[in-house]
């Protein structure tokens, strides 16, 4: 590779990646898919296995991701080929970067769209257009909202370009930096929302819908949705956090990074749960309705509230930048390989991949509207790309990278990237080598019906 002589870029200070990394994790996965997979997958024992896949699989394989790429220093096919090869590995684990990038680029492919919703009901906050509507007003609102091709592919568009600009012109730092008012601002919002919904009436109802485990009522199905999700939330298998972590300094300590991540990623995710079952129950809703949940509930609390506009405002406001800081990640590993193998300018490959991103992107946005007939087994364009990535190439390529890591890498690599104790490699060590596997390969098979556990 032409660039290993040359110094990789670094983040700047202390909390440069840490900043990144949640602003990549923080998003749409948790206050969109979140709420709406619990609604229509029954409750609180998808959030069970939601959290178990967190801690059994999400923490061990972020960590593995992370020190992929500071040692191997590139994108995900450069990096994990490097690292392999270090160990004597087969170059053919290289697959597994290519599948992480092909995977951040088709989840960037519909996430567009629901970017997209969230800056129209900023625009329709600001102008006034949810005020006085009723619960099936919220519906019709959404549903007129995705009827015009024009209107929902303006703003899919407004979100590809904004994406694009910050990428091509390298300013992903100074976006990240607004992590740090965005999160603490968003951890506020989804406080004085809990604490309306803990006045509204619905607040019992959605503590019990939330953490009333109650075995059994979860299907295979749910299971493999649950782990896709914590996959998803915490940017893994998809390039996004291993291409981050190339840009890692030596000397940050991959455990507690981590840690903070998953943490502030599952924090906010329950809250924006507590947040949103509240006003579900309280107005009679459906908690399966879909996509549209936190379009249709949001904002029947915000013009119930005091001060409700202005408080939608801000919500949407950060909604919508947390939502650019997971989306120009997505990217990264793609414009990070297009450079280093390419010797094209960030630029050219931010506007390259904008070109096909868009066309793609465009097809996913006629999912709500003119191409709602143009499925395959039942789900459409857009269903297709959240499902072969969340249910297949996240969990398969997880696996991927805790079996690099267990089996094929030499333990000193290992043990020098992550630096912990060795009583926390010993248990890092038996997570990637049996439990994460194991876990994965357990919901495989029995979503697949293969066996009958
Ligand atoms: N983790 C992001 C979210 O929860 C989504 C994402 C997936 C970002 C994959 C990067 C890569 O919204
Ligand atoms: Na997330």
């Amino acid at each position: 590779m032409t660039n290993d002589a040359q110094p990789r870029t670094q983040w700047l200070g202390r909390w440069g990646f840490v900043l990144a990394a949640t602003g990549s994790a923080v998003g749409l996965g948790n206050v969109w898919k979140f709420p709406y997979m619990t609604g229509e997958y029954g409750g609180g024992a998808f959030v069970l296995v939601y959290l178990a896949c967190i801690l059994a699989l999400g923490v061990p394989v972020m960590m593995t991701e992370i020190a992929l790429g500071r040692r191997g220093r590139g994108s995900p096919i450069d990096a994990i080929r490097r690292v392999a090869a270090e160990s004597g590995g087969a170059s053919l684990w290289s697959l597994l970067g290519w599948m992480a990038m092909l995977c951040g680029f088709m989840i960037l492919c519909f996430y567009v769209v629901v970017a997209g919703w969230s800056f129209s009901y900023l625009w329709k906050m600001l102008s006034g257009g949810l005020a006085g509507s009723s619960v099936d007003d919220m519906a019709a609102i959404f549903g007129a909202n995705n009827e015009s091709p024009l209107n929902l592919g303006f703003w899919s568009t407004l979100v590809t370009l904004a994406t694009m600009v910050i990428v091509g012109k390298g300013v992903q730092a100074g976006i990240e930096k607004s992590v740090s008012w965005m999160m603490p601002g968003m951890v506020v919002m989804l406080l004085i929302m809990i604490a309306y919904g803990a006045f509204s009436g619905g607040f019992g109802d959605a503590l019990h819908f939330l953490f009333a485990f109650n075995a059994g009522s979860l299907s295979s199905e749910g299971m493999l949705a649950a782990m896709g999700h914590a996959f998803f939330t915490l940017s893994l298998a998809s390039g996004a956090i291993l291409t981050y972590g190339s840009y890692l300094p030596r000397n940050a300590s991959i455990g507690r990074t981590t840690l903070t991540v998953a943490v502030a990623d599952t924090l906010v995710a329950l809250m924006a749960g507590l947040a949103i079952f509240p006003v579900i129950f309280a107005n009679g809703m459906e908690p399966g309705s879909g996509p549209g949940l936190i379009f249709m509930s949001l904002p029947l609390a915000f013009q119930a509230m005091p001060l409700g506009t202005l408080f939608g405002v801000l919500f949407f406001i950060m909604l919508s930048m947390a939502a650019l800081t997971s989306s120009i990640s997505m990217v990264e590993a793609t414009v990070s390989w297009l450079t280093d193998n390419k010797g094209i300018s960030r630029r050219a490959a931010a506007w390259g991949t904008g070109i096909v991103l868009w066309i793609i992107s465009t097809l996913a946005m006629l999912s709500f509207n003119v191409g709602a007939e143009w499925t395959l087994a039942g789900k459409h364009f857009f269903g297709w790309l959240d499902y072969l990535t969340s249910r297949w190439m996240m969990p398969l390529g997880g696996l991927g990278m805790v079996l690099l890591a267990g089996f094929v890498l030499k333990s000193e690599t290992l043990r020098e990237e992550l630096g912990l104790s060795p009583a926390m490699h010993a248990l890092w060590l038996f997570m990637v080598r049996y439990v994460s596997p194991l876990g994965i390969v357990v919901i495989f098979v029995d979503a697949l019906g293969i066996a009958t556990l």
